[in-house]
C-alpha cells in the first residue's frame, strides 16, 4: 500500500503526539555514529516527474494497539512528503514471514528499511544483508544483535523496567506488604524489550528486599496470551501483590482474571507499559483505577520518517542511537499526560 497521500486518521492524529515536541520538556537524546555506513541509497524516479523514494517498513505484528499507532504516524509522517512512499507489510508475529517480507522488499529496489523486528536473533541475517547492500537499515524500538544497521530508534527500555520495579518497591513499603508477591507477564522471550524490561524492574525493586517474584511467564505481548497464562498464574499463587505486565494490553488482562478468580483488584497493584492516549490505551486505565502506574512508550514512527529524510534526501549520516523520553504515568497526573499526548 503506497500512503503518500493517506489522510490522517483520528488514531494517527492521537499517534503523532507520541513524540512530537509534547514529552516533559527534553527531547530525544542521539547518539554519534562509530562510523559512517555505506547508504548508497537508490532514488528511484516517479511521481510527478520528481524523485521518490520507496521506502520499506517491515512491522513485527500489526495485531497490537501500539503497533498500529507506530504505523499510523509513520503514515502520517510520510503524508508530509510527497517525494516518500511507504510501503507496510505485517509479520504477524512471524519471523520467517519477517525476513521473507524484507526479502521482499530487497527484491522490489527499496531505497531504505524500516524495521520493527519481531525478535532479535532470527532478523538479524536479513537486516545485515539489507544493511551491506547499502540500504540504510533504521531499527524502531526493538533490536538486533550485532552493529550492522545504520541506526537504532526507541525509548531505553531498561530504564522503563527499573522505574515500573521502584515504583512497585515503594506501592509495596507504602501498603505495608512483607513479602510482597509480584507475578511478571513477559513479553515475546526473543525481542529486546522484554529482556530490558525485565532486567530493569528486577534493579528497581532492589531499593525494598520484601519485593519477591514469585512467578514470570511469557505472555508473547498478547492480551488474549496473558488472560490464560495470569489465570494459572494466580490459581498457583493465592497471594498476589502486584502484577507487573511488559505491555498493558497484558496487565489488562490480568487485571480481568484477577477479577475473575475473586481477588480484591482494589488492594492490588497492576504496572503497564506503553501509556497509549487512545479511548482503550493505558493512559484511560490509570484514570480508571485498573492499573495503578504506566509508562509511555513512544512509538519513534515520526522520528523514523524524520531520519529517513535526512538520511535519504539530505545524505547526512544520522546519529547510530535515539533515544525516546518517556513519562510514568500514575493517578497524579493522568489527566495531565493524557491532554500532553493529545488524548481526551
Ligand atoms: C507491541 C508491543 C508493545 C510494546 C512493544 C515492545 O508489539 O508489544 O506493546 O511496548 O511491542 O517492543
Amino acid at each position: 500500500m503506497t500512503l503518500g497521500t493517506r489522510p490522517l486518521t483520528a488514531a494517527a492524529a492521537l499517534s503523532l503526539t507520541l513524540t512530537t515536541g509534547l514529552l516533559g520538556g527534553c527531547g530525544p537524546r542521539e547518539t554519534t555514529q562509530p562510523s559512517a555506513p555505506s547508504s548508497a541509497s537508490s532514488p528511484a524516479t516517479g511521481g510527478a516527474g520528481g524523485r521518490t523514494f520507496l521506502i520499506g517498513m517491515s512491522q513485527a505484528n500489526k495485531g497490537e494497539p501500539w503497533r498500529q499507532a507506530m504505523n499510523d504516524q509513520i503514515a502520517a509522517a510520510a503524508a508530509g512528503h510527497p517525494e516518500l512512499s511507504v510501503q507496510f507489510a505485517d509479520a504477524a508475529q512471524d519471523n520467517a514471514k519477517q525476513v521473507a517480507q524484507v526479502e521482499n522488499f530487497l527484491q522490489q529496489g527499496i531505497s531504505l528499511l524500516i524495521i520493527s523486528p519481531n525478535e532479535a536473533a532470527p532478523l538479524t541475517d536479513v537486516v545485515a544483508k539489507a544493511y551491506g547492500k547499502g540500504i540504510p537499515v533504521i531499527l524502531l524500538d526493538r533490536k538486533v544483535k550485532g552493529d550492522k544497521y545504520t541506526m537504532w530508534i526507541g525509548a531505553d527500555n531498561a530504564k522503563i523496567g527499573q522505574e515500573a520495579g521502584k515504583y512497585a518497591a515503594d506501592w509495596c513499603k507504602r501498603s505495608a506488604r512483607t513479602p510482597c508477591r509480584v507475578i511478571e507477564l513477559r513479553g515475546l522471550e526473543g525481542s529486546s524489550p522484554a529482556k530490558e524490561r525485565g532486567d530493569g524492574f528486577r534493579e528497581g525493586i532492589k531499593a525494598n528486599p520484601a519485593v519477591q517474584i514469585i512467578a514470570s511467564q511469557n505472555a508473547d505481548w498478547l492480551r488474549e496470551k496473558a488472560v490464560s497464562v495470569s489465570q494459572a498464574m494466580l490459581q498457583a499463587s493465592p497471594n498476589v501483590d502486584v502484577v507487573y505486565a511488559h505491555n498493558d494490553p497484558m496487565a489488562e488482562a490480568a487485571f480481568i482474571s484477577a477479577g475473575s478468580a475473586h481477588r480484591d483488584t482494589g488492594k492490588m497493584l497492576f504496572v503497564g507499559i506503553d501509556g497509549l492516549p487512545t479511548p482503550d490505551g493505558g493512559i484511560h486505565s490509570v484514570q480508571a483505577g485498573r492499573l495503578g502506574v504506566t509508562h509511555v512508550y513512544p512509538t519513534g514512527g515520526k522520528e523514523a520518517i524524520d531520519y529517513a529524510v535526512q538520511i535519504l534526501e539530505k545524505k547526512q549520516t544520522p546519529p547510530r542511537a535515539v533515544v525516546l523520553p518517556t513519562v510514568q504515568v500514575t493517578k497524579a497526573n493522568a489527566d495531565a499526560v493524557l491532554k500532553q499526548y493529545g488524548g481526551k
